[in-house]
């Protein structure tokens, strides 16, 4: 499969990413079963993944949106933005950021600083992958899918360049794309 300039091969079929979004439903349900958590699905990769993940919990829980961008192409630009979007009253909330994948794990680390800096009860983070840079870092998810090396991927809501966001099934770049 050809995205632009790239060649991408299957790595997670659309059933297998299916399973795991089950399994970490059934875990954040039984972790916050008595709460009533606020998702903040980090967008824009994380939509897809956020909209299967938190139909499958079944708790009385409110949704709401934040956007940052750290990304051109493949590689992290290293550029962070500050976090937009948030509306909604987060204090003594348990945040749940819903991310799509962690690379260096910088972004999501600022969010979480931030987030923790406004009086929020708990932040915690589920991330469909978790890139092995992440694994060095600081601020770790209490919620994983799979742990990948340092491949780029695209498909359920990745992109690459912006595109493959619609694809079913997750794909990694064929060599080394950065
Ligand atoms: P980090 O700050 O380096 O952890 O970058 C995290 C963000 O970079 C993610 O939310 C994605 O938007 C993007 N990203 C990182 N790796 C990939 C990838 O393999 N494919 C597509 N986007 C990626």
């Amino acid at each position: 499969m050809k995205i632009k300039d790239l060649e991408f091969k299957k790595f997670f079929t659309a059933a297998r990413i299916a399973d795991k979004v089950t399994a970490l439903a059934k875990q954040i349900y039984t972790d916050y079963n008595g709460k009533n958590p606020l998702f903040l699905p980090v967008l824009n990769g994380s939509f897809i993944f956020a909209a299967d993940l938190i139909r499958q919990v079944n708790l009385e829980c409110r949704v709401s949106f934040v956007k940052h961008a750290s990304y051109q192409g493949t590689a992290s630009t290293g550029q962070l933005k500050t976090l937009i979007g948030l509306n909604e009253s987060i204090f003594n909330q348990d945040i749940i950021l819903v991310e799509d994948i962690m690379d260096t794990g910088l972004t999501l680390s600022k969010v979480v600083e931030e987030l923790r800096g406004l009086g929020t009860r708990s932040v915690e983070i589920v991330t469909l992958i978790r890139k092995a840079p992440a694994r060095q870092h600081a601020v770790q998810p209490k919620y994983i899918g799979f742990d990948i090396d340092d491949e780029f991927v695209v498909g359920y809501g990745l992109d690459y360049d912006g595109l493959g966001r619609n694809l079913p099934d997750i794909y990694k770049a064929v060599g080394n794309p950065s």
